[in-house]
């Protein structure tokens, strides 16, 4: 079996690499790797390929930047040729970027069968690019990988084919699992007087906090006024904004550039909380056993929230503050993301 697996943003590099690893076993399996260069700084992207020995892939389209519209478009075309000089029995996508909607796309009107990891998310903001490209692509897509039990009902809700969805459980988890053994500690952490358990760690770069200036900077004082120090390895999306807002932000917030996906897990088993408005750190809180303050006012990870794990705080300085200081529930009870399997499970439904 021939599979051509799409991938273009930092989330879906940590999402394919688990997957890659469990094909890397499977004789009946060729895999193809398209990155379609919608992150390409090296430590948006080269990072993730090198530490978490992911296949080099095997083509890059190099369409990066730009409108919503100019980027898929351009994705579309680029990956349309791929396909059709490939011509996958399967073509894999992973998450909600415009990437994954590109590939999704290119793939069913070619008539090749497409499988979502990561299906069924939904936040029920249509001005979210993110939800747009979801409910598009699980409508095109022909098996879909639900996460979770929530995943799974929002597709049957949405009238989608029993026969298409299938419970996997989270790649996620299957990472966090993998690679937490494998943490490293940033070479600047200790150079900042940090210290372990006794840190806020916090990521910002939803399209609706860091192009909105007044959400932008209602994190940033929320953030200013926490009892503890700051971490906050910026997304070059948010660095632009902040310095296109004139947004100042003060000493106690430690600006640093993004992070490798193994420095990621450090932080996150050392901070004491977590601020965010990331889908996969709300998730990696909970795996770590930490807790997640939303920067958002929904989520689509609405079973951490149900069970008192993480709070939604929004963008508002004052409610972001109250939430730093609650203290959350303890991890407890059945997990919520399968067991650590799901990347074995897409595999085996591929080829079944
Ligand atoms: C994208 C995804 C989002 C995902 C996030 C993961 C969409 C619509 N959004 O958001 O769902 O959560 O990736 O991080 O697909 N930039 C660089 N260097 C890079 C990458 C981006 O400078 O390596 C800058 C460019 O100015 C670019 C901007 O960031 O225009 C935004 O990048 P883009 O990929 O469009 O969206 P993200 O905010 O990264
Ligand atoms: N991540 C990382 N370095 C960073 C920020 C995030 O390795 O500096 C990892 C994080 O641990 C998670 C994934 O990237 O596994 C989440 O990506 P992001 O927040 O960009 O996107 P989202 O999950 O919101 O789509």
């Amino acid at each position: 079996m021939k599979l051509v697996t799409i991938i273009g943003a930092r989330p879906q590099f940590i999402k394919a690499a688990t997957v890659s690893r469990v094909v890397a076993d499977r004789a009946e399996i060729r895999e193809m790797i398209v990155h379609t260069g919608q992150h390409y700084d090296a430590n948006m992207s080269d990072v993730f390929f090198e530490e978490l020995a992911i296949p080099k892939p095997d083509y890059n389209l190099g369409v990066g930047g730009g409108m919503h519209g100019s980027m898929t478009g351009r994705q579309l075309e680029a990956i349309e040729r791929v396909l059709l000089d490939e011509k996958p029995d399967w073509v894999l996508v992973y998450g909600d970027t415009n990437s994954t909607l590109a590939g999704a796309l290119a793939a069913v009107k070619l008539h090749i069968p497409v499988a979502h990891v990561e299906a069924g998310l939904r936040s029920f903001n249509r001005r979210m690019p993110e939800e747009i490209n979801r409910v598009l692509t699980d409508h095109a897509a022909d098996l879909l990988f639900a996460p979770t039990d929530t995943a799974v009902g929002n597709l049957k809700t949405e009238g989608l084919p029993i026969e298409r969805i299938e419970l996997s459980g989270d790649v996620m988890y299957d990472a966090a699992l993998f690679y937490r053994h494998r943490a490293r500690q940033p070479g600047w952490f200790a150079k900042l007087g940090l210290k372990i358990g006794d840190f806020v760690l916090a990521t910002i770069h939803r399209a609706e906090n860091t192009d909105n200036p007044a959400r932008l900077a209602g994190i940033i004082d929320g953030l200013a006024n926490s009892e503890e120090p700051v971490v906050l390895p910026l997304h070059p999306r948010t660095r632009a904004r902040l310095y296109d807002f004139g947004i100042k932000t003060p000493g106690n917030i430690h600006i640093v550039p993004p992070v490798g996906y193994l420095e990621m897990v450090w932080l996150e088993v050392a901070c004491k909380v977590i601020a965010s408005d990331s889908g996969g750190l709300q998730k990696e809180a909970y795996f770590h056993n930490r807790r997640c303050i939303i920067l958002r006012d929904e989520t689509e990870w609405v079973e951490l929230v149900d069970a008192g794990y993480n709070l939604i705080a929004g963008a508002d300085s004052a409610r972001i503050v109250s939430a730093l200081s609650k203290p959350l529930s303890d991890v407890d009870g059945a997990p919520l993301y399968g067991t650590g399997v799901a990347a074995d499970l897409i595999i085996e439904r591929l080829i079944s």
